[in-house]
């Protein structure tokens, strides 16, 4: 538990990311952010691998958790899926109707600010085939258990459901920062306390959110109307987002290291160590 409680985490963090959220797109989408270009993509491509395999084909309707400025849904909005995006931010979830307008399928991504561990106030008319939440709203939510909960009954049996969250053992941030001489940096993530992690804006414009580095079984003991299906780490060997230059100056080795990333990614202990880990679950029949 944060010392705080989960309403108050909820506003404060609704606070943080409202005040970035205009920001957001600059510093981490593909003119920002090499790193993170390349796991949208990673991202992009295992979500519709997923809906596709549990039988939720384009037309399927999704429902997203901390959707952000809507990246995701808008790309799946334009092969032909609908989905209702929600984030605990207001202003994420009006730049992602926004968008979702100006490339023209406004008609299919809705929006309504909810905190994931308040979705139990959605009442949709029929369940939904898939959901997902992708890096790390998660990690700020201090009420998974309600989460898991309302998840079970929003998505149909035999619905999927996928995840990335930062995880507590990311091996080129230990690495990195034990050369470095920095063990208690290398460590920061162990321990599963709530900490404030910093979220950037541009133009210096950084807030701290409270955040806490979560394990699959966290996870799967939240999600009990779920079976996992699929775990595997993103990005494995290449730097987390944050170490955006590195990965830029060394491109050259990284595209090399990148397919080792992908082809040991789903293996033990290889897929505990990446900055996120990847959940694909299954809904329980
Ligand atoms: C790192 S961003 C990721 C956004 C988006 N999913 C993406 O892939 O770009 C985290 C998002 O989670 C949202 N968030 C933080 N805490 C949340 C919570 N408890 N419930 C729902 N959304 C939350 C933030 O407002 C932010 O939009």
């Amino acid at each position: 538990m944060s010392k705080i409680g989960p309403d108050r985490q909820h506003a404060a963090a609704a606070a943080a990311f409202d005040e970035i959220a205009a920001d957001y797109d600059g510093v981490y989408g593909p003119d920002g952010n090499a790193v993170m270009t390349w796991m949208r993509h990673q991202s992009l491509s295992l979500l519709q691998a997923a809906f596709r395999a549990h039988d939720a084909p384009p037309g399927s309707r999704l429902l997203e958790l901390g959707c952000g400025t809507g990246e995701e849904a808008v790309s799946l909005a334009q092969i032909g899926y609908r989905v209702l995006v929600t984030d605990v931010a207001p202003q994420m979830v009006a730049l992602a109707r926004a968008k979702a307008d100006r490339v023209g399928v406004g008609g299919q991504v809705h929006g309504v600010a909810l905190a994931a561990g308040r979705i139990d106030a959605l009442q949709p008319s029929q369940a939904f085939d898939g959901a997902y939440a992708s890096f790390g709203g998660l990690n700020c939510e201090p009420d998974l258990l309600a989460m898991g909960r309302a998840l079970a009954r929003l998505v149909r049996p035999g619905g999927v459901f996928v995840t990335s969250v930062m995880g507590p053992t990311c091996l080129f941030e230990m690495v990195w920062y034990l050369l470095h001489l920095r063990p208690r940096r290398a460590l920061r993530r162990m321990g599963g306390r709530w900490q404030r992690a910093p979220v950037a804006g541009r133009s210096g414009r950084e807030r701290a959110v409270l955040t806490r580095y979560l394990t699959v079984k966290q996870l799967t003991a939240a999600l009990s109307g779920f079976v996992l299906v699929r775990a595997l780490a993103l990005p494995l060997f290449l730097p987390p987002p944050y170490a955006d230059s590195l990965y830029r100056r060394h491109a050259d080795l990284f595209r090399w290291v990148e397919r080792y990333d992908r082809s040991l990614r789903d293996r033990q202990p290889w897929r505990h160590l990446g900055d996120h880990t990847v959940l694909v679950l299954q809904r329980r029949a």
